[in-house]
């Protein structure tokens, strides 16, 4: 038995000793944490509780029957972030690269299931050289079976994916199924085809970073919602965000104490929205302002700038924030920041999370290239996004709300909840210069124009007809979405049996 006990001993050492010193130092040098430095930061100080440290793989071809390392390559377990459970794996690059081989998914699909039982997310730390080459067919096996869990996990429990190494070829679809993916900048990448191949079909030459880097992937190719200098950056950002997100669509949003009370009256906000309309101002100031101690996650900052979006607190309590930004092309929708905002506006439909909505939007980007690429179809993303989602929905109009983009933001007619204005509101099929020349063909263009916006360019005609709730004193705004956030609290979805809608893709 003693004996036993030393080789046991023995074993869970060379676990958590991972690839052994020299590849720790080597991981070090290229400026990385190892899988457990990174749990250490990412978890509550002693919360984790490990899984599976003695597996190892079944495999017995090129020479792998001689190399049974435990662990597998992935730490995975369950730990505590600010005292609330969830799920992690990490993937060990020091142990065969991270790469992913049968026993390695079965670590990570263990976890996964765990986590869907027990109602608690998932967060994935990615660094990994992919499918374990020794394997070949189990890895691909291995990798749909996360695919399936990850599937199967969508719209029940958050997922969060950190990548923080390689992240190549088929590995990049499980990131690309959770709900959010945290990178590292100048130490991680991901792409379907590295530079190699890139460069033999089609003779590109591009680096790691350029193809598949942290800021490629936020401010490019919208991959990815959250980029960090280094590891520790990228880990504190995973825990602030997971603090905002409720553990599963089971459960209400956390709540958080704060001192910011709801009669804060913020006078600032009379006099943000510049006279002249065509000036454009930052529409995150405003968002800011009125959150829960001007704290304001932004997701995807550097992408699509002309719609922000992001988690934000009322009272302690998360509510989601989408808002047009009229200081990037003047806050018109467009086909990246339609897609944003849609795939925002339905995670926070599918946990429970109310949606505040700021609009000051002229219309839709025109263009070839925006109708060559599909803003028909984009565009209906966020249209379809906002009317299914049965969260509270509460819209304010900060200025322009202009043609079929008024209707897509928010609007009473997609069943809005409470709809306000500030007095500035244009709520209008378009500009009056654009409407006075096409109803009057350049004919005493000044006079109609401001007869078109005395009539149009106010809130009053929405008022009137009950399409907005009321024009409030822009001053007043976060004592009256809190209050109105409070009333909405049991708000019950009414739903129409059926297996799932088609929305546009
Ligand atoms: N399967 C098995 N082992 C792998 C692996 C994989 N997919 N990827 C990396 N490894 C191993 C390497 O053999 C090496 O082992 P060693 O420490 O015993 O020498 C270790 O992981 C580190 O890899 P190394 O190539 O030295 O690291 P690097 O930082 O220079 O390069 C990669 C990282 C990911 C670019 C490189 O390892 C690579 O190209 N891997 C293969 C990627 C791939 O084609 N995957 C399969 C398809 S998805």
């Amino acid at each position: 038995k003693r004996q036993f006990r030393a080789r046991l001993a023995e074993a869970e050492e060379q676990s958590r000793m991972g690839g052994g010193e020299a590849r720790i130092s080597k991981q070090h040098a290229k400026g990385k944490l190892t899988a457990r430095e990174r749990l250490n930061v990412l978890l509550d100080p002693c919360s984790f509780r490990e899984l599976d440290a003695l597996k190892t793989h079944r495999c017995t071809d090129f020479g792998m029957d001689k190399d049974h390392s435990y662990g597998e390559g992935v730490v995975t377990g369950r730990g505590t972030i600010n005292g609330r459970p969830v799920y992690v794996f990490s993937q060990d690059f020091t142990v065969w690269g991270g790469s992913l081989g049968q026993a390695h998914a079965e670590k990570i699909c263990k976890v996964m299931d765990q986590a869907m039982h027990n109602g608690a997310p998932v967060i994935g730390l990615n660094d990994s050289g992919g499918a374990r080459i020794q394997e070949g067919v189990d890895s691909l096996a291995g990798y749909a079976e996360v695919f399936q869990r990850n599937v199967d996990a969508s719209g029940l429990i958050p997922q969060l994916s950190l990548i923080m190494g390689p992240c190549a070829g088929g590995a990049v679809y499980s990131p690309a199924l959770t709900d959010f993916i945290m990178m590292v900048r100048n130490s991680s990448y991901m792409f379907v085809t590295g530079p190699d191949v890139v460069k033999t079909v089609t003779q590109e030459t591009v680096t790691q970073e350029a193809l598949g880097g942290a800021d490629t992937h936020c401010s490019v190719s919208g991959v990815a919602h959250v980029a960090r200098d280094n590891d520790l950056a990228a880990l504190k950002a995973a825990r602030e965000l997971f603090d905002f997100l409720p553990l599963s669509n089971r459960e209400a949003v956390p709540v958080r104490s704060t001192c910011d009370t709801r009669e804060r009256a913020i006078p600032a906000l009379r006099r943000i929205i510049p006279q002249d309309p065509n000036i454009p101002y930052d529409m995150v100031e405003i968002v800011s302002k009125v959150l829960d101690d001007n704290n304001f996650y932004q997701i995807m900052p550097d992408y699509a700038k002309n719609i922000v979006v992001g988690f934000g607190r009322m009272e302690g309590r998360t509510v989601g924030v989408v808002a047009n930004n009229p200081s990037s092309l003047a806050g018109c929708l467009d086909i990246n920041s339609s897609t944003k905002g849609a795939r925002f506006v339905r995670f926070c439909d599918s946990f429970n999370i109310p949606l505040l909505t700021f609009v000051d939007v002229p219309g839709f980007l025109p263009g070839t290239d925006q109708e060559y690429g599909g803003i028909i179809r984009h565009g209906a993303k966020l249209l379809y996004a906002y009317a299914e989602a049965t969260v509270p929905k509460i819209t304010v109009i900060t200025r322009k709300a202009y043609g079929g983009a008024y209707d897509v933001m928010s609007s009473k007619h997609l069943r809005g909840d409470v709809n306000y204005s500030w007095p500035g509101g244009e709520i209008a099929v378009m500009g009056a210069k654009g409407a006075v020349e096409i109803i009057f063909r350049g004919k005493d263009v000044a006079a109609r124009e401001a007869e078109y916006a005395d009539l149009f360019c106010n809130p009053l005609n929405a008022a009137k007809r009950g399409f907005l709730d009321a024009v409030i004193d822009p001053a007043s705004t976060r004592a009256r979405l809190c209050e109105d956030l409070e009333a909405l609290r049991n708000k019950q979805p009414l739903s129409f049996p059926k297996k799932h809608g088609n929305g546009p893709l």
